[in-house]
């Protein structure tokens, strides 16, 4: 294979990554998720495994076919994907969150079918786990990185999370621009550093994009271990 006779700076290095959008159920036939298509988590798991590193990659319901040679474990809901992330943590070296994770739930899931009543309906919904800053928080080795949907003030959302969930990394989106992102082959990002540096990466393709993502992160870890 043309990557074996490549530099694989992530040998023996283990990379998890969390991809696709969850799926939070209201009854029998009916559910809340997002737009997320799961390319970008994808091709990051792609691009992990050519650079040597032994990959697990979380997946939320996509329409994406399974990666050959890495271990992919399927989730639906949120608390599904915290208990995966959760369960694989401690032997990571690089995590990385690019999962649209639902921010709340259905307070209760109905088995049955809903019957539609007369009038307007009100469903409760109660906060999920925030999955990236329990593992911020937690980490001790483990280089962490996360990922923010924003439409407007993007680096200074982008930045407050950063430091917030007490990540490595964040990559930043621009959702409001409506040509890349989400269910887009191209995305632009821009990636803040826990040390304070910024890059931007212009519209180009997500394997791409992914591929210029880990010369920014093994660069910044190897920093420091100087
Ligand atoms: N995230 C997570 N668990 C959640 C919600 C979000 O791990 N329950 C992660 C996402 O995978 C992403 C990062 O947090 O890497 C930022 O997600 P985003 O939706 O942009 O930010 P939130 O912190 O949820 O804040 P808000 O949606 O209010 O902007
Ligand atoms: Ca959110």
């Amino acid at each position: 294979e043309e990557s074996e006779s490549q530099v694989q700076p992530l040998k023996g290095k283990k990379v998890l990554i969390t991809a696709g959008p969850t799926k939070e159920s209201v009854d029998a036939v009916r559910y809340f998720t997002n737009h997320s298509s799961g390319k970008m988590g994808y091709a990051l798991a792609e691009e992990a495994k050519k650079l040597g590193a032994d990959v697990t990659l979380v997946s939320g319901p996509v329409h994406l076919k399974a990666i050959a040679g890495i271990n992919t474990i399927k989730v639906s809901t949120a608390q599904e994907m915290y208990q995966a992330v959760l369960e694989n943590f401690d032997t990571q070296d690089i995590v990385i969150k690019s999962a649209a994770v639902a921010d709340y739930k259905p307070k209760y899931q109905m088995d049955q079918k809903m019957k539609k009543k007369e009038g307007p309906l009100t469903l409760e919904l109660e906060r999920t786990q925030d999955i990236l800053k329990t593992i911020g928080l937690k980490k001790t080795h483990q280089y962490v990185v996360g990922f923010a949907a924003e439409t407007d003030n993007i680096l200074h959302y982008g930045r407050e999370k950063l430091s917030k969930k007490n990540l490595d990394a964040i990559v930043v989106n621009d959702i409001g621009n409506k040509e890349i992102g989400f269910q887009s082959d191209q995305n632009e990002v821009y990636v803040l550093t826990q040390k304070g540096e910024e890059f931007s990466i212009s519209t180009r393709s997500k394997q791409e994009i992914s591929k210029k993502l880990f010369d920014i992160f093994i660069n910044d870890m190897m920093g420091e271990s100087e």
